[in-house]
């Protein structure tokens, strides 16, 4: 009998995709015992863009935030969605500081690490694919999924053979923008499977309504683990609902080892959340619907609402359809990047830039001048000549890979942080994150402070 198995995403990318990530520690901690419970490969519940939020907007330590979910989940391995040498952040950092980081991430708790560079530029992984190897970590491989006139299954099939090369230990498609139809997960992933023998992950998005189908199919020929989001925080821009799925699956005779009477009490627990978020905005309903547009446009669930955000702010919300359609333009400049974090952004701000600044390329963010110089790896085509000459002048891109010209980070770091950094793991998040991990510093010792006047108080 075959076995379908499920990666939970509601503490990260449900939680991304549909409400920016603002899930604090507090409103899911009485949930994690049922989620340990319910039988599921994994739970996603680090990484991607928890570790930002949680020192920018939610006043949480992050490494804190991992070391408590491990306290309760023993069996349900932990899972966390790493940009490579990107990090967590949105550059590339030295070498010596991905190995602390994934050395860091698995001794605090995590036991799979889902690894992916946005431009499926395989370079970028090696370091954090050997390190997580080196501490008896999951090193899963994400391939980006995308398709563009220099994408084929071809071009995937001979970049998953350099990844069993690295050494990695499993392997997952990484679908952002929830546009693989049923027909190319069925293709791609038989074909897969006629050519490699790692476990394979399918990872999409509701956004465009094909998830569903497009998992069924993937299961069909092999796929082994889907990732799902418990119902209240499925659809949309999010993933298909978990107990949908293993319904579906259980009734059509595969092996679900999925406990359904704890799915239900991980809804019953999510229900209030989500519907205090939809009260207080943070939940917006259109996200939570169906939008086939993306279907052209290729936006991956956390873009587009990034892009209504930042339209919204600078009071330019009617320029949405424009900058959805500038948005592919700009990517084929770019040569054809999957619009994946931080990609996704990059491009996205620069199509924003292109129409409220009524000139293509006129403001250019420091960013995109950077991915312009090759600093964020190689261009799965080719970059636009013209455009590349109009933001860069005469400066010529880096040759090879990135990470090599910079010098190494960590002692520079610890001696930036200064005293506010307690321990290696302030050391990262101040290097990742300087000002707002500064800033949660502060913030944190001004609290200690206040309870130790506060018992002094009290006993005087
Ligand atoms: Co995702």
């Amino acid at each position: 009998m075959q076995k379908v198995m499920f990666t939970e995403t509601v503490l990260r990318d449900a939680n991304q995709s549909l409400i920016a990530t603002r899930l604090p520690f507090d409103k899911f901690a009485p949930a994690i015992a049922d989620l340990e419970a319910a039988g599921y490969y994994s739970l996603e519940c680090w990484g991607g863009a928890t570790f930002d939020s949680c020192l920018r907007y939610l006043d949480e330590d992050p490494w804190e935030r991992l070391r408590k979910i491990k306290a309760v989940c023993k069996k349900t391995k932990l899972q966390m969605l790493l940009r490579g040498q990107n990090l967590l952040g949105y550059k590339h950092y030295p070498d010596d500081v991905v190995r602390s980081f994934v050395q860091r991430s698995i001794e605090n708790g995590i036991d799979v690490v889902r690894i992916f560079d946005a431009l499926n530029d395989l370079r970028n992984l090696e370091v954090s694919v050997k390190e997580t190897l080196k501490h008896k970590g999951v090193a899963q491989v994400a391939i980006s999924y995308t398709t563009s006139p220099v994408h084929s299954l071809e071009s995937y099939i001979k970049q998953i053979r350099q990844i069993e090369n690295m050494g990695a230990t499993a392997l997952c498609i990484k679908d952002m923008a929830g546009v693989m139809s049923p027909k190319e997960a069925y293709d791609f992933v038989k074909a897969i499977k006629e050519n490699s023998k790692l476990q394979l992950h399918l990872h999409t998005h509701c956004t465009t309504g094909l998830a569903y189908m497009t998992y069924l199919k993937a299961v069909e020929v092999g796929a082994d683990v889907i990732d799902t989001a418990i119902s209240c925080f499925s659809g949309g821009t999010s993933q298909p609902a978990t107990e949908t799925l293993v319904y579906a699956f259980k009734q059509l005779g595969y092996q679900v080892d999925v406990d359904t009477t704890r799915l239900k009490a991980i809804n019953d627990f999510f229900k209030p959340v989500r519907d205090q978020f939809l009260k207080d905005g943070t939940l917006n309903p259109v996200v939570m619907s169906t939008d086939a547009a993306a279907l052209i446009y290729q936006i991956p669930g956390g873009m587009l609402s990034n892009l209504v955000a930042q339209l919204k702010a600078q009071n330019a919300l009617d320029k949405l359809d424009a900058v959805l359609t500038e948005t592919p333009l700009v990517r084929k400049d770019m040569g054809y990047p999957p619009l994946v974090t931080p990609m996704s952004q990059m491009v996205g701000v620069q199509a924003a830039n292109n129409v409220l600044s009524g000139e293509r390329y006129k403001n250019v963010s420091k960013e995109i001048k950077a991915y312009l110089m090759g600093e964020y790896g190689q261009a799965p085509g080719k970059i636009d000549p013209q455009i590349q000459k109009k933001v860069l002048g005469d400066l010529k891109p880096v040759p090879g890979r990135y990470a090599e010209t910079l010098p190494a980070g960590m002692e520079q770091g610890k001696k930036d942080a200064g005293p506010l950094a307690r321990n290696v793991d302030d050391v990262l998040s101040y290097i990742v994150f300087p000002q707002i991990a500064e800033k949660y510093f502060k913030a944190r010792e001004e609290k200690e402070q206040n309870r130790v006047k506060y018992t002094i108080e009290k006993a005087g």
